[in-house]
This record gives C-alpha cells, sequence and structure tokens, in this order.
C-alpha cells in the first residue's frame, strides 16, 4: 500500500481524495498518511470535511521524515509546486503536481535539473485537461487520421464572471503567486494543445489586457478585502467564506477585491503560437464573458473538425465554478474535404468532476502499476514554456523563441 502525503490543503485535493476514497478499482492501495500546508486552519477544515485523523505538518521536512511517505501529492499555490517537486525528488519520494508544474521558465529548469539527478522517481504532471471525453475523442480522430495531416487550429476559451471572476478575488490574481491565467489557467490548454498536435511550441506571439477586473473598476470600491470592506451590502461581488479555515490572513483567502488595483495579471489576452511540426495555432482567453464556453477548430489536409462547449448558467450565484453538468450545448463536427457537408459526431459523456477528466486521470495515475502514458514532467515543462512565452510576448511585444527560454 503506498503512504501518500498531501502536501496542501487546497481545495483541489478534495478532487484527489474523493477519487481516491470512491474508487473501487483503488480500494486498498493506498493510505493517506499526512497533510503539510503553511495554513493550519485550511489543514483542520479538510480534515473535518473528510472525517480523517491525519497528522498535519507546517514544515514539508519534518513531515517527510516523520511519516516517510511514497508518494506526494502537491496541490499548492502555483508558484510553490516546483520547490515542494524538487525536494520530494530529491528525497527520492514519487511526485503527482498538479499543473501547473511551476510558473516560469527559471522553475522549469530546476525541475528538469531534479529529473536529471533523480530519473527513476516517478514523477507526473497531473494535466487532467487532457482526459476530458472531448479531447480524448479529438485525440482519437487526429491519430486515425480522420482529417489527415494538421494544418491550421483555433483555440478560444471564455471564463464567465462567475469562474473568471473567481480567479480575482484569489491568489491567482497576483503575478508572484500565479504568474497570470497564461500559466495558471491556460497550462490546461498549452498541454492538450501539444498532446493533440503530437509537437512542442516554437514561438509565441501575444498581446494581454487587464479590460474588465482590477483598476477598471466602474464602482470605485476600494479594493480591501470583502469582510472589511464597507460597500459590502451593495457590491453584487461580494464574497463571504468561511473563516473558521483560514487561520492566517495571507493572499489565499478567497475574499480579495475583484477591483483591486493590486491586482497585476490579464484578463483578456490573444496570441499566435507555431508548433514544431509547422501548425500555426491562434489562441485566446476572455476571462470576464458573459458565458462559459470553449470553441476549437481543427483545419487538417482532408478535413475540418469544429468542437463547441458552452456552458449557460447564472453568474451570479455563487455555487462551483466548476460545475460539469450545466454543459448547455457541446457539438462535434467534422468536414470531410469536398463532400459539402458537416457531420456530427457523437462525444461520450464523462461522469464526476471535470466532466469525468479526474475520474480518467486518477484511476490511470493510482493504480497498481501506473499506466506508463500519463503527462510527465517534461509534458508539465512544455505547458509551462508556452504560458511563459505569452507573458514575456506581451511584455515585451516581441516574439519569445519557446524553447530558447530554458
Ligand atoms: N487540474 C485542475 O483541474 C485544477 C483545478 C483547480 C485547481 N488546480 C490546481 O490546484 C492547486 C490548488 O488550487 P486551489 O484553487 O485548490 O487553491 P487553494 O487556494 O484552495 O489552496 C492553495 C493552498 O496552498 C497553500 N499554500 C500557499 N502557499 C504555500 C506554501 N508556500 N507552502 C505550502 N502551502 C502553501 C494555501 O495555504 C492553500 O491551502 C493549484 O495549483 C491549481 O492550479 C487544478
Amino acid at each position: 500500500m503506498a503512504r501518500i502525503a498531501l502536501v496542501g490543503a487546497s481545495s483541489r485535493v478534495s478532487a484527489f481524495v474523493s477519487v481516491l476514497r470512491r474508487s473501487e478499482k483503488l480500494k486498498g492501495l493506498h493510505e493517506f498518511v499526512a497533510l503539510f500546508d503553511i495554513d493550519q486552519g485550511k489543514m483542520k477544515g479538510f480534515c473535518q470535511k473528510f472525517d480523517l485523523q491525519l497528522p498535519c505538518f507546517t514544515d514539508f521536512d519534518a513531515m517527510c521524515d516523520a511519516v516517510k511517505p511514497e508518494l506526494v501529492i502537491v496541490t499548492t499555490m502555483d508558484a510553490t509546486h516546483a520547490e515542494y517537486v524538487i525536494r520530494a525528488m530529491d528525497r527520492k519520494i514519487a511526485v503527482v503536481s498538479e499543473k501547473p508544474l511551476c510558473i516560469n521558465a527559471e522553475q522549469c529548469r530546476k525541475i528538469r535539473d531534479a529529473r536529471s539527478r533523480n530519473p527513476e522517481v516517478f514523477a507526473v504532471t497531473s494535466h487532467n485537461a487532457r482526459y476530458g471525453p472531448l479531447t480524448v475523442k479529438l485525440k482519437s480522430m487526429l491519430d486515425e487520421g480522420v482529417i489527415g495531416r494538421v494544418l491550421r487550429m483555433e483555440y478560444s476559451e471564455l471564463l464567465d464572471r462567475r469562474h473568471g471572476t473567481s480567479y480575482f478575488r484569489r491568489w491567482n490574481s497576483r503575478r508572484a503567486c500565479s504568474n497570470g491565467l497564461e500559466l495558471h489557467k491556460s497550462c490546461h490548454h498549452f498541454d492538450k494543445m501539444n498532446f493533440l498536435l503530437d509537437s512542442r511550441a516554437a514561438e509565441v506571439t501575444a498581446m494581454g489586457a487587464l479590460s474588465y477586473h482590477g483598476q477598471k473598476n466602474p464602482h470605485k470600491y476600494e479594493g480591501v478585502r470583502c469582510h472589511e470592506c464597507r460597500y459590502k451590502d451593495v457590491c453584487p461581488d461580494f464574497f463571504e467564506y468561511d473563516k473558521e479555515l483560514f487561520t492566517s490572513d495571507a493572499i489565499y483567502t478567497p475574499d480579495l477585491c475583484i477591483w483591486s488595483s493590486d491586482i497585476d495579471i490579464e484578463d483578456d489576452y490573444a496570441g499566435v503560437i507555431r508548433f514544431e511540426n509547422g501548425v500555426i495555432c491562434s489562441y485566446s482567453v476572455c476571462a470576464h464573458a458573459q458565458y462559459e464556453g470553449e470553441i476549437i477548430q481543427i483545419e487538417g489536409e482532408t478535413g475540418r473538425i469544429e468542437a463547441r462547449s458552452v456552458y449557460f448558467r447564472d453568474i451570479r450565484e455563487k455555487g462551483s465554478v466548476h460545475d460539469t453538468d450545466i454543459i448547455t450545448q457541446q457539438t462535434l463536427t467534422l468536414c470531410r474535404f469536398g463532400k459539402g457537408t458537416a457531420e456530427t459526431v457523437e462525444i461520450p459523456r464523462g461522469e464526476g468532476s471535470h466532466g469525468g477528466a479526474d475520474e480518467n486521470i486518477f484511476t490511470r495515475l493510482f493504480s497498481v502499476p501506473p499506466d506508463p502514458a500519463l503527462p510527465t514532467l517534461e509534458d508539465g515543462i512544455q505547458a509551462v514554456l508556452i504560458g511563459a512565452a505569452m507573458v514575456e510576448s506581451l511584455k515585451t511585444g516581441k516574439t519569445v523563441k519557446v524553447q530558447e527560454q530554458l
């Protein structure tokens, strides 16, 4: 039985724990032996939620020395993943890191070095998005050559004002913690692109802006945390969280003001990515959209695929931002060369969080032995490098050679 230490009492760790506990296939294969976070309150909340009596630590090395985990699952704030991934590998502890593997090229370099020092250690990046039913379907269509050689891709992501805005009331909106949505959010899309196109990015050019959140504040609110704000009774974006679950008053409490001048990331960006196999991809993200959705278009030598997912919901409701049972419209069409019509292709529906992607990756990850085709640390690095190049390009206005960042 593998002894698992949970590194991060985050919201995200719940997905791992839930699947591991629920899955008949994984039952009895693993046990949780410790929880580590810098926030005691979050650890307490986690243990209560899952009714677990776990030893809790605020010191990573002390935890490793005390409980000798065989595997750590890293789900802390993005900027901190690299540190725990490297420290685990150097202790010969297997590691699963949440996406993004890290937040910049410098951290990628350090992780690559740690990987070369420890080639035998099991280490993967939990890029669950490539395991979503639509992506799995797209991958099989491309691998079967349904549209021939891929020539061109367009990828557009819309985050509504419930999901998109949620990033602006948390640590994600501070460059130092996340390096922006180009890393935090787009790493999902960049990994999917690398996976679908079976290539790596060569060059990136991008532009971006903070168009809606931050200082574009139409209400002239003052940018203080919601619970301290004198406009809390009138602000439509007032957000209350359970203070019992946070003992510190750090940046990762989820009630930062979405109109704060401290927000230093973009909520709108667009770029062009040229892949090493010659495919050019135009890509855009809008994190203040009226509805949630994703549009992927792939043009091949002998056909064209168009996938469109739309999620309509009341963006003023305070429910989960990751509801996946609210897909209101999902279409996949295939246009074959010369036919002059489009066929509708069926997309299998998955069960559980992220449309079944979590169940799909975690089952592969925690099986004994794990699936050898899981996303590697290098896959994680390749997704991060595109995001980092996008951030650099929109800062400098120049085209960035993606692989030369290392
Ligand atoms: N794959 C997915 O679909 C998916 C979905 C959501 C989040 N995530 C990832 O999961 C991770 C957690 O995201 P979340 O939204 O659940 O975050 P969260 O804000 O709920 O939790 C972040 C945790 O990190 C802890 N932390 C901050 N600094 C730390 C440090 N130096 N050392 C140790 N712990 C520290 C905080 O105390 C907090 O408990 C992120 O990396 C995010 O990108 C992935």
